[in-house]
């Protein structure tokens, strides 16, 4: 079909971001000015995805730096932006990185150029984990516009079908807010990937009947031991594919990682609005008052993921030796401008 969507725009210090909410009926781009509007775009999941979050939140402080000149009212609108959601480490680790740079706008360029690198450099190291015209289920959105780049584990998976190994996606649709259904699958269409979507219950019955190959994901936050954090349903889907023999895979940037905890039972797990769950589409689908548990993620243990894909590398158990290990990798830039000078 056409070409990625751009999830997150920055031109003469003027911050866009295309509303996901209005995916797929609608391509919308809005402008983020204020304090207010930048932590509402990533509350409401107009923008969303951990590394987009990232990067959409160090342009955010840029901007707010650039219009406030009181270093206090300042301090205070960077500490909300960066609690904005609390799973998603990326969030924190892009606002800490722009706000100790002498020049933050450059710095939020960086982070965003560097998303696409560590994209692409991700996608070629999950490649040769797929045989050709592989079944790969995959769950909530992790393709260009979870990113700011070319995505992680959708990324990997678009980089397949270029390379002319035609995946299947079997896509989760992805309850309460629908990811899959709305945004990966739109993504596969755009990128010309053959895909099927199904409910997040039918994930059981296609292992079962031998329509999966292997199952990869994204990650909110991922503790040293490898427990991960992503979209409520993975724990769920890791349990299913160890009992059914199918390797799940994480694709993740090392900004994912958070070195500072031992286990996943440290992951702060946000909760949202019962109403996510009890209207559909604007429709109400549950009884007035019913009491919701609405978590919007969920930790799978370290031992059910068979492999993290990075841009350093694919990571395999022991994780606490090999996360130990990425821990202390240079910072991407430092590899990049190493490569560069080679080249
Ligand atoms: O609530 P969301 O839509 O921001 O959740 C997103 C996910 O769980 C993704 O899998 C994760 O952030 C990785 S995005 C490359």
């Amino acid at each position: 079909m056409s070409e990625a969507l751009e999830a997150v725009r920055f031109e003469d210090g003027s911050l866009q971001y295309l509303d996901q909410r209005f995916l797929p009926a609608e391509i919308r781009y809005e402008r983020a000015r204020t304090c207010d509007e930048i932590v509402d775009a990533i509350v409401s999941l107009a923008v969303r995805g951990a590394p987009c979050i990232g990067v959409f939140a160090a342009y955010g402080i840029a901007v707010l730096r650039a219009g406030e000149r009181d270093d206090r009212a300042f301090a205070a609108a960077a500490a909300r932006v960066r609690s904005a959601r609390p799973t998603a480490v990326n969030l924190a680790w892009a606002v800490d990185r722009v706000l100790a740079a002498e020049d933050m706008t450059r710095e939020a360029i960086a982070v965003h150029e560097e998303q696409r690198s560590i994209d692409a450099a991700i996608a070629g190291n999950g490649m040769p984990l797929f045989a050709k015209g592989a079944r790969v289920l995959t769950h909530c959105n992790t393709g260009p516009i979870a990113t700011g780049g070319y995505g992680t584990a959708l990324g990997v998976l678009i980089a397949a079908q270029r390379a002319g190994l035609a995946p299947h996606v079997i896509v989760d649709e992805t309850r309460p807010l629908l990811q899959g259904a709305r945004l990966t699958y739109l993504e596969c269409l755009r990128a010309g990937i053959d895909a099927t979507l199904q409910v997040d219950g039918a994930a059981a019955m296609a292992m079962a009947r031998g329509r999966v190959d292997a199952v990869i994901v994204g990650a909110d936050r991922i503790a040293r031991n490898g427990d991960t954090a992503n979209k409520i349903g993975t724990y769920g889907l890791a349990v299913l594919a160890a009992h059914h023999s199918i390797p799940l895979y994480v694709a993740a940037p090392r900004s994912t990682f958070d070195f500072t905890i031992a286990s996943g039972a440290e992951i702060p797990i946000e909760e949202r609005a019962a109403s996510e769950v009890t209207s559909f589409g604007g429709r109400q689908v549950a009884p007035e008052g019913a009491r919701v548990f609405n978590p919007a993620f969920d930790v799978t243990p370290g031992h059910l993921v068979a492999a993290f894909v990075t841009e350093y590398g694919v990571l395999r158990p022991p994780y606490a030796e090999s996360i130990a290990t990425l821990a202390g990798r240079p910072h991407w830039s430092a590899i990049r401008s190493v490569e560069g000078s080679r080249a």
